[in-house]
């Protein structure tokens, strides 16, 4: 790798940070985390080799093209390459010389429901032969609390004095760089002694800007690590599924769930944040993550503790059913030939993925049962065709609206909050909404003559 001059800095306000830019630095895996974080270590200064095994994705990363939706990727790619700080690259040798390895490759869901570790242990089996002693192998993957430990002794039995710590990655989509850059904070999972010391100072030269400008760091042992990651996202995911609970009851007495959110919000012990309630969650992580997270503790002889996440994962997936059911309520008993608007298919805003969205699920299950449904969304067009090519994709708003007998919002894009309920009412031609994200103004979409229905409100 290229040796940039190394430079000393002060930074904070203290004045006492010192930190030497640029680290040589390879990250394994150009997925949604491993592509993000290497543009943005580059973008701090770095100087970073990414690797992956698939040639597209490194052929249109080399090109500067962001393989998926993520803003702001692509400005600070093209920033990367300009600068000549990053490389792309499916020759593995090539990170030989770095001094940090960040291991950034996929953990899926397996048939068990236990996270499928073969990208992590390929991944490590093929950093071996170019790992040399003083470096550092950095795992951020989401893994089975257990696996550091074990790669930590593989790695060291292979390439004495060289030594693995995890750190792991609490990026949200549609903010991953600014998650990156400038996270909440850091979690260093290390050995006692020297090498945790070493790698302690190593990580910290990596993150010294966001260190100086006072992001806390955590400096824990293997498994903490391992499980602050898992446990946050199970909280995420026991959050939405309170919140949604809440739906289910306010549906049946007659109240609203978001008013509800709202004043339990103000509880600062509670706080508004991911208690919206609507179609539940989905996506690469929080889903999968959670079943992993029982697997491993049903391994562990400790399955009753994470019991309740059966629960989580069974209201979650209710919400979808809920909305299949009142679409054909609402159309008065069946959706079979009828038009329906599906507005959204990504897992979420600002994103393309459809991983687990519970969006695509929908709108597969509704022309499973018959209906004509005319999809749209800003961005995830394309990822969803690829799962589900059997459904009619339009391309606008307007174009899914027209003549629809019924109008599903699915994901809470900014494109369909704005859209004007009076220029919906005069496309479609049964003017009812099912707003599964409760993100329309209903009292604007009723005056427009719309039955409006939301998730328990
Ligand atoms: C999640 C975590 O938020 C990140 O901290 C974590 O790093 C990441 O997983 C990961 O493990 O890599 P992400 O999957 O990008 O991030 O998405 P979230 O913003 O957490 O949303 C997840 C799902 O929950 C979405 O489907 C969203 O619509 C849903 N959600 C979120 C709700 O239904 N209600 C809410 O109030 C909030």
């Amino acid at each position: 790798m290229g040796r940039g001059p190394a430079l000393t800095r002060r930074g904070g306000s203290s004045g006492r940070t010192r930190y030497r830019l640029p680290v040589r630095i390879s990250v394994i895996g150009c997925g949604y985390l491993g592509a993000v974080h290497a543009a943005s270590m580059a973008k701090l200064g770095h100087d970073v080799v990414a690797v992956d095994v698939d040639p597209g994705k490194i052929e249109r990363l080399a090109a500067g093209e962001a393989p998926f939706f993520e803003p702001g990727l692509p400005e600070i790619l093209t920033e990367a390459l300009g600068s000549g700080r990053i490389r792309f690259t499916t020759d593995m040798a090539e990170v030989a010389g770095a001094q940090v390895h960040f291991l950034a490759v996929g953990t899926p869901q397996g048939p068990t429901g236990a996270a499928d570790l073969t990208y992590v242990d390929a991944a490590v089996t093929s950093l071996l032969p170019h790992l040399s002693a003083g470096e550092f192998v950095v795992g951020k993957s989401t893994v089975p609390v257990g696996t550091a430990a074990r790669l930590a002794a593989q790695v060291s039995e292979a390439v004495p004095g060289a030594t693995l710590v995890w750190n792991p990655e609490f990026l949200r989509e549609g903010f991953a760089v600014q998650d990156t850059i400038s996270p909440d904070r850091f979690v260093y999972g290390v050995p006692d002694g020297e090498d945790g010391e070493r790698a302690v100072a190593a990580l910290d030269e990596v993150y010294a800007e966001a260190l100086a400008a006072g992001t806390p760091r955590l400096v824990v042992n293997l498994p903490t690590a391992e499980l602050v990651k898992i446990s946050a996202n199970a909280f995420l995911a026991t959050k939405i599924s309170f919140i949604n609970a809440m739906a289910e009851i306010s549906e049946v007495a007659g109240a609203d769930v978001t008013a509800l959110a709202d004043a339990i919000g103000h509880d600062a012990r509670i706080g508004r944040k991911f208690l919206n309630a609507g179609l539940g969650f989905g996506g690469g992580c929080l889903p999968k993550d959670i079943r992993a997270f029982q697997a491993r503790a049903d391994e562990l002889g400790v399955g009753e503790s994470l019991a309740f996440l059966a629960d989580v994962d069974a209201i979650n997936l209710r919400r979808r059913d809920h909305v299949v059911e009142l679409a054909q309520e609402v159309l008065g008993g069946a959706v079979a030939g009828r038009r329906v608007a599906v507005l959204g298919l990504a897992f979420k805003p600002n994103s393309d993925d459809v991983r687990d969205s519970p969006a695509l699920d929908i709108a597969a299950r509704l022309l499973g049962l018959g209906a004509s449904v005319a999809a749209y969304d800003p961005e995830a067009v394309a990822t969803a065709r690829r799962v589900h090519p059997e459904l009619d994709y339009v391309e606008s708003v307007a174009d899914a609206l027209r003549d629809a007998e019924l109008v599903l919002v699915l994901t809470e894009w900014e494109e369909f909050r704005r859209f004007d309920p009076a220029e919906a009412a005069a496309l479609v031609a049964n003017p009812v909404v099912v707003d599964g994200r409760n993100c329309l103004d209903r009292d604007a979409w009723t005056a427009a003559g719309f039955t409006y229905r939301g998730m328990g409100r």
